[in-house]
């Protein structure tokens, strides 16, 4: 069975029991601050729930898409290492709002996976909730009761809270759970040993594919827990492992979910699947993280350098950097997986069909200027191997690690990877703290939100005339917003600057620039990154346009520091 015909028989089979089919919501969450983006089907549901507000449907079906990359449910790590995890994935779901509970649920959940897919059921184990002290919570009886009427007791599991008590973040609704498991694996391995003891125990081949919650509390802020208004139902199937069950694979990828995708790369870059585990970790990787930037992308989230935006640059740059390192992708080309994006999941998700070009210029654009930093990057990093060379050393330093990372975007596991090439090892730790430092300051500075830069002209270098000019005709290379409480400001960077930046305690300078239709304020000059940057009050109508570049005299003349002065006089004595 073809993986679209799974999913619309999910659909079907609920609709028969009355169910509404609702289309997902969207992956990028922008009304509640608990969450960034969407990590479970029930999600837009939580209000329905809690009770604030009352649900459309009594019963609801559909396929949610999810990312699973932040907060409490964050499975990153683990994508393409494995083969069973993804960062966006398909949860197809059934719901009932204060309608039918754990019978209802627990008896269709057995009838479509035994008798419609017809998974055979002596690889189907499931699981129940053993209760908890610290929460004060008894057994699920209820469950096991009529678990037990459909499934021999032996393949009934009693589970702890971590597996068996679902809680969609620190608060919110949340209750007991009974998970069904698949155990994949050949008739020899089972007979070995028995699928229940690899149950919960990161087997590859043994897994969860379906939860059904049984949502009855609230968690509170202070970690008590509330009874809800009404018992509702919540079920999440992995619609990605589902289809692997069914179409009898040992991985998610291997279905014709992902197989188009990895044939394209296949085609690409002239190496084959399953042949190597590094460049297969590759392959995953980038058929996994392409549905997660294109998802997200399609819904309004572009790649930035704050919060949600941030997600998603990591995600994109984890996939070009694979493609680099194992596919010899030295130019863009997860855009080209576009198409294929629209054609497997424009039916089921419009959106993606509808925006296919704009999602494609985005990711064309974010490859291209984050493989320019990689290739600057690997150079400052032979570099870096060459000095270290020379002093006899082989270790680097979690600050060069950390400047690399910071400044370059340069993923710490890349910077790892080429150490140990070169023969040299990393100090982790010392990065660690560097991070830690970093995250300090970044809290600190947490009252003020800052854009991404907009290129305006040709970024070749910024001149500095400053020790010789107070004026100067410039352009801008780039500018972008700071917001912060008092409002937004402007910072940009000029081709050719006579403005001085603050250091040392020395003012930075002040001035304007100017054009024949407006005379604009410059407020502060600063470096950051070894970049000088200009502080403006607003931005100028027509940022293109050349300037002229003016300090305010009389200030330069009263700040002008040592080095200045120093320099002015070398420059008068050379003249001489
Ligand atoms: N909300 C449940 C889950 O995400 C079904 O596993």
């Amino acid at each position: 069975m073809e993986a679209k015909k799974i999913r619309s028989t999910f659909i079907e089979f609920f609709q028969s029991k009355q169910h509404q089919f609702v289309p997902s919501s969207p992956i990028v969450v922008k009304n509640d601050p608990t969450l960034m983006f969407t990590n479970a089907g029930m999600n837009q549901f939580k209000d329905a729930f809690l009770g604030n507000e009352q649900a459309k449907y009594a019963r609801v079906a559909n396929s949610q898409k999810c990312l699973r990359v932040s907060g409490k449910h964050n499975d990153l790590e683990e994508v393409g290492v494995d083969t069973y995890h993804h960062t966006m994935f398909e949860m197809l779901g059934n719901w009932s709002f204060g309608d039918y509970f754990k019978k209802e649920a627990i008896e269709w959940a057995w009838e479509l996976l035994t008798e419609v897919y017809q998974l055979p059921k002596d690889r189907l184990y499931v699981s129940v909730f053993e209760g908890d002290q610290d929460d004060n919570l008894q057994m699920d009886q209820e469950a096991y009761d009529f678990w037990k009427k459909i499934v021999p007791e032996d393949r009934i599991i009693m589970g702890t809270k971590k597996d068996n008590f679902w809680e969609m973040g620190d608060t919110g609704p949340c209750g007991p759970c009974s998970e069904i498991h698949i155990d994949l694996r050949s008739e020899e391995e089972r007979k070995q040993v028995a699928g229940k003891d690899l149950v919960n125990n990161d087997h590859p081949q043994v897994i969860e594919i379906w939860n059904l919650v049984f949502m009855q509390y609230n968690r509170l802020s202070d970690g008590s827990l509330k009874e809800l208004p009404a018992k509702h139902v919540d079920t999440g199937m992995g619609f990605e492992r589902l289809v692997r069950a069914i179409q009898h694979k040992s991985s998610n990828y291997d279905t014709d979910l992902f197989m188009p995708f990895i044939s394209f790369l296949e085609g690409k870059s002239g190496k084959k699947y399953g042949q190597d585990e590094q460049t297969d970790i590759a392959f995953r990787v980038i058929v996994d993280h392409i549905r997660a930037i294109s998802f997200t992308i399609a819904d309004g989230q572009l790649p930035s350098n704050n919060k949600a935006g941030y997600v998603i640059r990591r995600i994109l740059r984890r996939a070009v950097r694979y493609g680099y390192t194992f596919l010899d992708f030295q130019e863009p080309f997860l855009y080209e997986l576009s198409p294929l994006i629209s054609t497997n999941f424009g039916e089921i998700f419009p959106e993606v069909k509808q925006q296919q070009e704009f999602i494609a210029k985005v990711i064309q654009e974010e490859e291209t200027s984050f493989l320019r930093t990689l290739d600057k990057g690997l150079k400052m990093l032979d570099q870096i191997k060459a000095d270290l060379r020379a002093q006899n050393e082989t270790v680097i330093s979690g600050k060069t690690a950390f400047e690399l990372y910071d400044t370059y975007g340069f993923p710490l596991d890349l910077t790892s990877l080429i150490a140990r090439e070169g023969g040299f090892s990393l100090d982790e730790k010392g990065f660690a703290f560097e991070m830690e430092k970093q995250k300090n300051r970044s809290r600190a500075a947490s009252e003020s939100e800052t854009g991404d830069w907009v290129s305006v002209h040709d970024d070749e270098g910024v001149d500095f005339i400053g020790y010789d000019f107070t004026e100067a005709y410039s352009h801008i290379i780039k500018y972008r917003v700071v917001k912060d409480k008092k409002g937004d400001k402007y910072q940009l960077v000029l081709d050719k600057t006579p403005f001085y930046a603050e250091s040392g305690g020395q003012v930075g300078d002040t001035g304007y620039l100017i054009s024949e239709s407006e005379k604009i304020r410059v407020v502060d000059t600063k470096k950051e990154n070894d970049l000088i940057v200009h502080f403006v009050e607003k931005l100028p109508t027509d940022p293109s346009l050349r300037f002229s570049a003016e300090v305010d005299k009389g200030k330069r003349s009263l700040t002008m520091n040592n080095h200045t002065a120093t320099h002015l006089l070398q420059s008068a004595l050379k003249q001489v």
